[in-house]
């Protein structure tokens, strides 16, 4: 039930204001003894030529219902207190009957294609791939909760000039097995020998060049070579996903697009968007503003045409109602232009897209560079965090039936939710061992608590007890505490997935947690008295969304660890 909803009814019955308004204008009173909604009064002053206290005044006086305990006017505000009882009662009642479907609903419908993760062939996965992998799927998931279709499109850099250097280098310094046995790792190996070397020596770079040309000709060596490449690759960034969970409805990466850009040059030509600029061709982007760059002075493409083929390729197969990208930041510039030009060509359909970018992950501070070769290998880091929460569980539960899942689920829970748990925008520094502690603000925190509830749960089902409502309501502040955090989940998803921001349910989880460990801590849950199913309800409900709300980050939720 939602109750602010509630409020925002009752006050737009009383004042001259639109929904929208009230419901940014509601306020949460410090003091929870003065009520748990407050309306401030003195926003009408002006329009009402009356001092905000006596509006106050006179709207709790014509406001009655029957969700609150009480309704009145204190100062300038109209305070609204919740009846706690019918909050537990309503709330856990819901989300027993409602169960994982709690906090469905219906913000929207159709087609949502979501450019994520899109790591480069023949290259290390970055943590930048990771976050944009973990923030898309989840984004996804909660899209999937308000009504939405995504698709989660994993557009691969498998084309470039960088290809024919890689050519080269395998044909110079690599060797089949080796690429077999641990493909991007090698073919990494070369691409970065094939940079030392050119440094050297400036002519392989025109060695690289050739190959690529041969690749863009359809040279049968070059494309066999290139495919296979590509194919190894996928296989290895396929494994992280599978440790991640995270599958992909369209793997149609920048390859895909070669013969696609043409068609979107001659129409930026013909539509007399196309100019020249140093030898290159160029959209304008208005004043002040570089212009965008469309076709390089030596005639070949570029990022930004293959991402206008892209978007209008999807528009057309899909139809899409919003598109998001998430990718870092540091391309916020490339998305604008994407936008602008698409709108200067007359495709208003523009403003569905959304960048939805992210912040840098550091280690001790310092930026992480594929070019330079300080690359951190992500099966390694989970694989180290599945070690970690191993060790772990061996400590605190040694006889834990299927360890390995349940470390899995932790350790591999624990990096995602930490990836999750800040405002996406915000850089920040990865220490693993702070990842996959079990206190403080973590991933495991949350899977304990919940594990903890469950076994709560197991232990009454011993003494033949189960949650049940009809009996006894609960009422004590405790109770009140959980229940209201769990009566607001619905919101959370619909907050999160209007901004695109799985942190906001990432934190949520931690408040549930808290609160429920609160509840645990003070409370005697298992004393067989009249009120023990009421509890045992509460204990449930918050499994309950718990575990909904780990699925929606992508993190699976054990029932014992
Ligand atoms: N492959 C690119 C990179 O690693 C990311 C692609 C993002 N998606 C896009 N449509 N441009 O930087």
């Amino acid at each position: 039930m939602d109750f602010k909803n509630k409020v925002v009814d009752l006050v737009s019955s009383q004042v001259d204001l639109p929904k929208d308004k009230i419901s940014q204008l509601i306020e949460r009173p410090k003091n929870e003894k003065m009520g748990d909604y407050a309306f401030p009064a003195f926003v009408l002053a002006k329009t009402m030529h009356k001092n905000p206290a006596e509006i106050a005044k006179e709207t709790a006086a014509n406001l009655t219902s029957t969700d609150f305990a009480n309704i009145q006017a204190v100062g300038p505000y109209v305070n609204f207190a919740i009846d706690h009882e019918k909050l537990i009662s309503q709330t856990l009642d819901e989300v027993l009957s409602e169960k994982e479907h709690y906090g469905d609903q219906k913000l929207g419908e159709g087609n949502v294609p979501i450019d994520m993760s899109s790591p480069n062939i023949a290259k290390p996965m970055s943590m930048g791939h990771l976050r944009s992998t973990v923030i898309g799927n989840s984004i996804a998931e909660t899209m999937k909760k308000v009504g939405y279709t995504p698709i989660k499109i994993n557009y691969l850099g498998d084309y470039g000039t960088q290809f024919g250097k890689l050519i080269y280098a395998y044909k110079r310094w690599g060797n089949e097995e080796d690429v077999k046995k641990d493909p991007i790792m090698n073919l990494f190996k070369y691409y970065v020998k094939f940079h030392e070397e050119a440094e050297k020596d400036p002519k392989l770079d025109d060695e690289g060049r050739a190959w690529f040309k041969k690749l863009e000709d359809g040279d049968p060596e070059a494309v066999e070579l290139w495919q296979w490449f590509r194919e190894v690759s996928l296989a290895d960034f396929k494994r992280i996903y599978k440790e991640l969970g995270v599958d992909f409805d369209s793997y149609k990466g920048e390859a895909f697009f070669n013969d696609k850009m043409q068609p979107v040059i001659d129409e930026l030509k013909e539509k007399g968007l196309l100019h020249e600029s140093r030898g290159a061709q160029v959209v304008d982007m208005g004043e002040d503003e570089n212009p965008a760059l469309i076709v390089k002075s030596d005639g070949s493409s570029i990022y930004l045409t293959r991402d206008l083929a892209a978007a209008i390729y999807r528009m057309n197969t899909y139809h899409f109602v919003k598109m998001l990208y998430v990718v870092g930041n540091e391309q916020a510039q490339h998305f604008v232009e994407l936008k602008t030009v698409l709108k200067k060509m007359g495709y208003d359909w523009a403003d569905r897209i959304h960048h939805v970018p992210f912040g840098l992950i550091t280690q001790n501070g310092k930026k992480l560079s594929t070019r330079k070769g300080n690359v951190v290998f992500l099966d390694q880091v989970l694989g180290d965090a599945v070690d970690l929460a191993r060790k772990q569980i061996d400590q605190k539960n040694p006889n834990l039936a299927n360890k390995e899942q349940v470390a899995h689920d932790v350790g591999v829970g624990a990096v995602i939710f930490h990836d999750l748990k800040n405002d996406r925008i915000e850089n920040f520094d990865f220490d693993l061992d702070e990842v996959v502690r079990f206190e403080g603000d973590t991933g495991p925190y949350v899977q304990y608590t919940n594990a903890r509830a469950q076994s709560v749960l197991r232990k009454a089902a011993k003494m033949g007890q189960e949650p049940n409502l009809s009996n006894n309501s609960l009422n004590d502040d405790w109770s009140f505490s959980v229940a209201k955090a769990l009566a607001d989940f619905p919101r959370i998803i619909a907050r999160s997935s209007d901004k695109f921001e799985p942190s906001i349910i990432a934190k949520y989880a931690l408040d549930v947690a808290k609160k429920f460990n609160k509840y645990y801590a003070n409370v005697k849950i298992l004393t067989e008295d009249e009120q023990i199913n009421s509890r045992l309800a509460l204990v449930e409900a918050t499994s309950i969304v718990l575990t909904e709300a780990l699925r929606l980050l992508g993190v699976n939720a054990p029932k014992e660890m």
